[in-house]
């Protein structure tokens, strides 16, 4: 039996206009995130994967079709209730961390749950077993600038999932990272997985494919389970 939906796209579609030009990012699409998996999002620049993981996320609106998040249809949410649900439902990790650099590592994970409201003292509580799921307890005084590319890419990781998110999508997490720390991450996201997170990770880099328990390739806006085009054989 295949593991509970947490995020869904039914039909889900994104054109962006500008001036008379329309540009169709992602045409449309059904996709499934489920839970306790990590799903690769394959594809060459430009082909839509950002658009996808950004539907996925409530990032952006679909154009057409509708995107469900543990059940509810987005559409139908205000910006605020919006907001909310990516706070608490969604972990995002970005290529570049997006640590905020006056902020020490401990700092940049305590703040989701600041911003929900919870007091100082249990977030740095929390924020110390995130930190620690991801190896780096003895580094977490530190301001980003003195942490390696890996190590803050892994405060990342440990930022998005201090809030206890049923799902995390990262959008190219390991590009800045030497193949070392690639897997290290690799290995993390997937531990994470075997959690019971729902996980979509967005790559140009074939190479993670093995830590994949779903492949989905993206080509010129559409998404499918096969490869297009020789560069993916
Ligand atoms: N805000 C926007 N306005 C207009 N066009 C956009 C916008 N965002 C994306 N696009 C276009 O949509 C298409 C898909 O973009 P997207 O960012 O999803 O690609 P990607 O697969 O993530 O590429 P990369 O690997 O380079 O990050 C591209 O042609 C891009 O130029
Ligand atoms: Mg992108």
């Amino acid at each position: 039996m295949s593991s509970p939906v947490v995020a869904q796209l039914r039909g889900a579609s994104k054109e962006y206009k500008t001036g008379d030009q329309v540009i169709t990012a992602l045409y449309p699409t059904d996709f499934e995130l489920r839970q306790g998996e990590l799903t690769l999002i394959i594809g060459p620049s430009g082909s839509g994967k950002t658009t996808l993981l950004s539907l996925l996320g409530c990032v952006i609106y679909p154009t057409a079709g509708e995107v469900i998040v543990q059940g509810e249809s987005i559409s139908r949410l205000s910006e605020r209730q919006l907001a909310r649900l990516r706070l608490n439902s969604i972990g995002f990790v970005f290529q570049s961390f997006n640590l905020i650099q006056p902020l020490t590592a401990e700092e940049n994970v305590m703040l989701p749950l600041q911003l929900q409201g919870m007091g100082r003292a249990e977030a740095r509580r929390r924020a110390h077993e995130a930190i620690e799921k991801v190896g780096m307890s003895d580094r977490r005084r530190q301001l980003p600038k003195n942490l390696s590319g890996g190590q803050q890419q892994r405060i990342a990781i440990a930022r998005a999932l201090v809030a206890n998110p049923p799902m995390m999508l990262c959008d190219e997490p390991t590009a800045s990272l030497d193949p070392h720390s690639v897997g290290i991450v690799m290995e993390e996201l997937k531990m994470l997985a075997g959690h019971g997170i729902a996980l979509a990770v967005v790559t140009h880099d074939i190479r993670l494919r093995p830590f994949a328990d779903r492949i989905v390739y993206v080509n010129d806006g559409r998404a499918s389970d096969v490869p297009a085009g020789d560069e993916f054989h």
